[in-house]
């Protein structure tokens, strides 16, 4: 039986021939201080056939073909929870946040949320219509926006029902289940103010009605000031055309704010002096608050983090060296800070953040963590450019209440048991 240090230093010679300045020695002291952090992996480092895997260096078999589009290797099965419901059309699946790695989320992986399903659209025959209060209504096809001057933006897209399970005492089981409801991606398309300023926005113009091409035709007010700001047509998502699940061939991006107003299958943008109202933003995303009230048009989505690993349904492997990580996002800007607690919130360590960090886009956090073995409760708030510091559950239900479905910001607490299980706390 091999350790984990002796295994590493069997591939010294080719992974780190070009650190010369570090003695052999060195190297071996360094490698067996990571074997020692890594207590797990000292009996467990032979494989299923009972040899050491450095062993098995026979000749190999010869692989598979070149193939036109690639997929992922079959032992990889993170997917999206899917509902048990009558109408997947009218549903939402949820992006595996906990299997993720760094910031963007794979296309396939992508939530969705569908108000009458995914329309399959021709892009040879899709028009997206610029009309209303402006000078020259403009009729244009995908090719006709593809010509147009584009830029690619990291962002992320979050359902403001996100987290709405954490409204309850309960709160969900595990990192999916709570906040499956985001995803980031790098987006390319065409800045919605060029598309405006070459319609010619007439002086009385402050909103735009935006619909989307599927059954239901979705449809979102926005004021002009946000479209004029980093609104963007998009046709692009992590460098291939967006999914037909996120509205291929065109979705309106506006950044930071709830996922809905992001409209997908985009077809129509209709300006106008006013809100429109429309059924989406009326009879759903508004916030009932304590005094029987409710809030209209709460866009951004403030400022979010939690903890992936560890995290609830996951175990560890015993006491040890950890990485504490996590995601977390603000929809007003830059993250600027993720503090991690170790003892249910009594006192918060800054963990560092992943390079380069970008406005209202995930953000990685990651601090080095050794678990003495024993009971804890572990979380994080994030803090973002605004100063706005992400709130615990009891400080966000004394400012709104219970009765809201959406918006749910409030910090994650996770439980680690002694015997390494993770629960929600
Ligand atoms: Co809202």
């Amino acid at each position: 039986m091999n350790t984990f240090g002796t295994l590493l230093s069997k591939q010294m010679p080719s992974r780190f021939v070009t650190i010369s300045l570090m003695s052999e020695q060195a190297h071996r002291r360094r490698f067996l201080q990571l074997s020692a952090l890594l207590t797990a992996a000292t009996s467990c480092s032979t494989n299923n056939t009972g040899r050491d895997p450095a062993e098995d260096d026979g000749p190999g078999q010869l692989g598979k073909a070149v193939s036109a589009y690639g997929d992922r290797s079959p032992f990889e099965k993170a997917k999206r929870l899917t509902p048990d419901v009558k109408n997947p059309q009218v549903a939402s699946s949820r992006t595996p946040l906990a299997d993720i790695y760094g910031i963007i989320t794979p296309n396939s992986l992508h939530f969705e949320r569908h108000h009458s399903g995914v329309p399959s659209i021709d892009p040879a025959q899709h028009r997206l219509m610029i009309h209303g209060m402006v000078d020259r209504p403009l009729m244009l096809t995908v090719a006709d926006i593809k010509r147009l001057p584009s830029t690619s933006r990291v962002h992320f897209v979050e359902c403001s029902g996100n987290s709405g399970s954490e409204w309850s005492a309960k709160g969900a089981p595990d990192v999916m289940r709570a906040h499956g409801l985001a995803s980031c991606c790098e987006w390319t398309g065409v800045s919605l103010k060029l598309l405006l300023e070459e319609a010619g926005l007439k002086r009385e113009a402050k909103w735009l009605v935006a619909e989307g091409a599927d059954a239901c035709k979705m449809s979102r007010s926005v004021p002009l000031t946000k479209a004029l700001d980093d609104a963007m047509i998009v046709y692009a998502q992590n460098g291939e055309a967006i999914r037909p699940e996120q509205g291929y061939p065109l979705r309106l991006l506006v950044p930071g704010w709830e996922g809905n107003i992001n409209v997908k299958w985009l077809r129509r943008i209709k300006v106008t002096d006013t809100a429109y109202y429309t059924k989406d933003e009326t009879s759903k995303y508004t916030e009932l608050m304590p005094d029987g009230k409710s809030w209209l048009f709460t866009w951004p989505m403030d400022a979010k983090s939690f903890v992936t690993y560890p995290s609830g349904g996951q175990k560890l492997a015993g006491a040890g060296q950890y990485e504490i990580t996590g995601l977390a996002w603000s929809g007003r800007g830059k993250i600027t800070k993720v503090e991690v607690s170790v003892d249910g919130g009594k006192t918060w360590q800054t963990a560092n953040l992943q390079e380069p960090v970008f406005s209202k886009a995930f953000t990685r956090f990651r601090l080095p963590w050794k678990w003495d073995g024993t009971d804890v409760t572990i979380t994080s708030r994030a803090t973002d450019e605004t100063g706005y510091v992400q709130p615990s559950r009891d400080e966000l239900v004394a400012s709104r209440g219970k009765n809201s479905n959406y918006h749910n910001n409030a910090t994650k607490p996770w439980k680690i048991a002694a015997d390494g299980s993770v629960t929600n706390a």
